[in-house]
Formats: C-alpha cells, structure tokens, sequence
C-alpha cells in the first residue's frame, strides 16, 4: 500500500504542536513557539525524512516524532535568521516574523523552546528503542550546533559584503543549510537500521541536496516574490550576502544548481539495486529542481 506522505506530515505537526501545549509556564511562549510553526512551510525536512525510510523499506510511523522534531529545529533556526541582529526579516512562511509579532525577547526564546524542547520530543518517543533516542539526540545536536549549522550562519555572517572563494561559498551552503538536511537522511538510517554501504551514499546525496537547495533559495530571492515565497524577496542583496546569485550571475547559479542536481541523480542512481530510490528522487523534482 502507498503511504500518503501528507497525513504524516500532519501527524509530525501534530506532535510539535501537543508537546508545545504541554507548557505550564508561559503563555506567552506557548503561543510564539506554536506561531511559527502553525504558519506552515514546505516541511521539506520532515518529507525528505518519511521519503528515505519509504526508499529503506520502513515503517514510516517510527519516523513521525523524529520529523516533529527535525522541523522544530528547522524552525528555530528560522526565527532567529530572521531577527534584526541577523537576517532583519519582517515576512515568514507568508506571515509576519515571529519578533515582529511577539516582539524579540519572546522570538529568541520561542526559538530556544523550540531547539530544547526537539530533544525532550525524542526522549518521550516510545516508537524508538533507547539507542535510537540517543543517536538521533546526538545527530539533532551535532547538525545544529557549532559544526553544523550554527556555525554555518556564523559564517554567512562574516561574509557579508566580502570576496570570498568558491570553497568558502560553498562551504556557508554545506554548513548553514546542508546539515540540516542531511540530517532527516541520517536518521531515517538510525530508524531503518541501514547498512553503511547505502547509508555512505545516502549522507553524500543529501550534501548535493542540502546546498542545491540553498542555491535555489538564493535564486528564489532575486527571481521569487512574498506571495510565492512567503518571505520578502531582495534580503540577500540588502545584507551584501555572499550568494552563488552574487558571485556568478543567476546564470552561473542555475548551472551550478543543475550540475548538483545531476550529481545527487547519478548518486541515487547508484544505489537503485538496493533500495527503492523513486521516493528520493520525487523529493528532488518536487523540492530542489529549478523550474524549467
Ligand atoms: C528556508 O528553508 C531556509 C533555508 C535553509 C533555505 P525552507 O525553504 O525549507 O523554509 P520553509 O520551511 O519552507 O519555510
Ligand atoms: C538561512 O539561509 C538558512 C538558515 C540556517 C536558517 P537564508 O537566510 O538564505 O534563509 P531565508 O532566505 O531567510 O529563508
Ligand atoms: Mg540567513
Ligand atoms: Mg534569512
Ligand atoms: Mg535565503
């Protein structure tokens, strides 16, 4: 039988948003933290997670609390890009930015909740054996912190308005936006139980993924508008963000993303005797392939 993707993307929202009601504290953060992720999104990182373990052969209700918590992390980091200290956004997911709402003490916090709180979802996720839980705790943590995409916005940052390589470009992308998409990868592997010779390529098909995505972002703020986007287009160029639209013209940023793509496809490829790669490939024509 085929699994309906979208019932359980709603049953991962649904999980963020039960476990948010269980605050007793603070009203306040209760309704900032559930704010930002009522107002939607893709849910790339959450499909892309139910869309590997399909291509593994597993059970996608193992995965629901794993994608909950992914996509709160996600969010997070979207909230606090968006604050005037960083990105200074005023539109998100088509709505106003969480500190333009709730002002930004409760944004950072909101987004605080939302990081603490992914690794308290795991621990109470009883689909998951104990060494899943601390597998996955250790990959929400590695992912998102200094060696992932913490330190991957420390580095956008530092670029602004500077001349760098094409390897410090690149590695910004692998960073800021790649780990967190390698992640739901990774750990559809920790749920499935996968071996390492399909997960080695897995992990490596998600960094094409992870960066290919952050240049179709980057396209998307020059060419997309609010309505498409649900964010104000034209912020790179305000904050003289290093984009690989800046540095090689949107012309060189669409082959460059065409390049990527064609190297996640010969990698999926390459795994098509073990596993079903058909789902991850729909998530690369679905979510990563330019408009043609
Ligand atoms: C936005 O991510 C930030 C980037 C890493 C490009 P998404 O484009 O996945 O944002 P949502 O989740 O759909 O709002
Ligand atoms: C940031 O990239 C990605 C994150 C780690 C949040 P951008 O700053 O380009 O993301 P958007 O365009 O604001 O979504
Ligand atoms: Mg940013
Ligand atoms: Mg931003
Ligand atoms: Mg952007």
């Amino acid at each position: 039988m085929k699994n309906d993707m979208n019932d359980y993307l709603i049953k991962a929202e649904s999980r963020i948003l039960a476990h948010l009601q269980t605050n007793r504290v603070s009203k306040t953060i209760e309704e900032a933290s559930s704010y930002s992720i009522k107002a939607g999104g893709k849910r790339f990182r959450p499909y892309l997670l139910f869309a590997a373990l399909e291509s593994l052969g597993a059970d996608l209700e193992k995965g629901v609390g794993a994608a909950a918590a992914v996509e709160m992390v996600h969010t997070y980091s979207l909230i606090h890009d968006d604050l005037p200290a960083m990105d200074d956004d005023d539109y998100r997911r088509g709505e106003p930015t969480n500190h333009k709402v709730y002002g930004e003490a409760a944004a950072i916090l909101a987004g605080d909740t939302l990081l603490t709180e992914s690794f308290h979802l795991i621990t109470l996720d009883t689909r998951l054996n104990p060494d899943q839980k601390v597998e996955i705790i250790a990959q929400l943590s590695e992912k998102a912190g200094q060696n992932g995409m913490i330190g991957g916005q420390m580095l956008d940052i530092e670029a602004e308005g500077k001349n760098i390589t094409f390897n410090e470009l690149e590695d910004i992308h692998h960073y800021k936006t790649g780990q967190l998409i390698v992640l739901p990868i990774k750990i559809a592997c920790i749920i499935a139980e996968a071996s390492d010779s399909v997960m080695d390529p897995l992990l490596e098909f998600g960094d094409k993924l992870g960066i290919l995505f952050q240049i179709r972002d980057d396209i998307l703020d020059v060419e997309g508008n609010l309505e498409t986007t649900g964010k104000e287009t034209g912020s790179d160029a305000r904050k003289n963000k290093m984009t690989y639209v800046r540095t090689y013209g949107l012309e060189g940023a669409k082959k460059e993303l065409d390049k990527l793509t064609g190297e996640a496809e010969t990698i999926l490829n390459s795994l098509a005797d073990e596993i079903d790669i058909s789902h991850l490939y729909r998530v690369l024509q679905r979510f990563a392939v330019r408009d043609k």
